[in-house]
């Protein structure tokens, strides 16, 4: 059995290819590539000369990265890619050629500063960008949902069985569906807001309800009438309104079932997933503050959450390997089988920086003695992988 991380040392473009037939097709590819904050980056040199403008150079390094990353996904495979505003604008064109309009998932806004850049003038930017995209979007496995999300304060209610739920309206609140554009989902059914027992037929001791909105104009309900006659049960009739204007109506039971999960929005925020200086002190308490700006494990296995528990991921631009960590950890809490794949340069850091001072000669030494750590101390196992030149 593989173990949950390998790494390579190497650049992705010529990595990727060469590992496909043995470990491919990735099914979760999560990219962190330089951002092109002004700073030089790895290769830019080779791709173009000294006065190309820069915002072309980095789509010239990024454009043959993603199709190297498409060519080794799996039909059911999403590709997750983190960008801030120098480069969102090209990167969401950029994806739309390789990928497809077609397969554009999503932009989510991460909140990773929630304090928000206080440098330099304009605004404090607190959040930076994840674009999704479906390998092929009819067969792609995504999930847009989170089991960890599902708060059990939102189920007050417990029923006679002790089961947790809610109630919902089982009238459509939606003002576009009405007797006019829904006409089949408008009748009348029976219920009895004293035993709570509901049906399409009258049954002794019950009234007639229609759906109605809460200007008493007439509306639909969600459910059809062979529904609501095969789930009885998740039916409750009640007494809504006061005075004159009480009335009975119909209500959903909505349970609050085992593995139950919940829509994820497009913001993600830095309490739910984490922030760079939460990623800066899970760093530091496995191996030491040795990279500048590593993501946060939240924001993977949020990610990792969308995808099936077996999924073989990639992460290409590995730098202090955070995916790899967040795979052993998503395995660990859900018993997933998951395996990662991290690609780094063996590109040197910075002279002066916390892992230069640590004897750390380059960044791929970062990104090994973390998964090594995360062996160590999650599980999982480790291996290093050299290809052949
Ligand atoms: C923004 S960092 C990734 C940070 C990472 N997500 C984390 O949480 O620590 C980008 C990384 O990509 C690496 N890199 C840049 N170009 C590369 C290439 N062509 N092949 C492999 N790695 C590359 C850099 O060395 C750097 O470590």
């Amino acid at each position: 059995m593989r173990p949950w991380n390998t790494f390579v040392e190497g650049d992705n473009l010529d990595v990727l290819p060469r590992l496909a037939p043995a470990y491919g097709p990735f099914d979760v590819v999560y990219l962190d590539p330089p951002y092109n904050t002004g700073n030089p980056f790895a290769y830019a040199d080779k791709v173009d000369g000294p006065r190309a403008d820069r915002h072309r150079v980095w789509a010239a390094m990024m454009r043959p990265r993603l199709e190297a990353v498409r060519a080794v996904m799996s039909e059911r495979g999403a590709v997750f890619v983190s960008i801030d505003d120098n480069e969102a604008a090209r990167l969401r064109l950029l994806m739309d050629e390789v990928y497809g309009e077609k397969g554009f998932v999503a932009q989510v806004v991460v909140n990773l500063n929630p304090k928000g850049r206080q440098l330099g003038r304009g605004f404090a930017t607190s959040h930076e960008y994840l674009l999704v995209y479906a390998r092929s979007p009819a067969h792609c496995a995504l999930d847009a949902s989170s089991p960890s999300l599902v708060d059990p304060r939102d189920f007050p209610l417990t029923s006679d069985d002790g089961r947790r739920h809610r109630r919902l309206p089982l009238r459509n609140t939606n003002k576009k569906f009405n007797p006019v554009t829904a006409p089949t989902m408008h009748f009348a059914v029976y219920g009895d807001p004293e035993s709570g027992r509901v049906s399409t037929a009258p049954f002794a001791g019950s009234v007639e309800i229609k759906p109605v909105f809460g200007d008493g104009a007439p509306a639909v309900w969600r459910w059809s009438a062979a529904k609501i006659d095969a789930q009885p049960d998740d039916l409750v009739c009640r007494w809504v309104g006061t005075g004159e204007r009480r009335r009975a109506d119909v209500f959903q039971r909505d349970w609050l079932h085992e593995g139950r999960r919940k829509k994820l929005r497009t913001i993600w925020l830095a309490g739910e997933i984490g922030s760079t200086d939460t990623a800066v002190m899970e760093l530091k308490a496995l191996i030491g503050h040795l990279f500048e700006s590593p993501k946060p494990t939240g924001l993977l296995r949020r990610i990792l959450e969308t995808m099936p528990g077996d999924a073989r991921v990639l992460d290409p631009f590995a730098g202090s390997g955070t995916t790899g960590h967040a795979v052993a950890l998503q395995n660990a809490a859900d018993g997933g089988r998951r395996t990662c794949v991290s690609v780094n340069l063996p590109e040197p850091v910075r002279p002066g920086s916390n892992a230069d001072l640590a004897g750390l000669a380059r960044v791929s030494d970062v990104t090994r003695a973390r998964l090594k750590a995360v062996a160590d101390v999650v599980g999982g196992g480790f291996e290093e992988l050299t290809l052949d030149s």
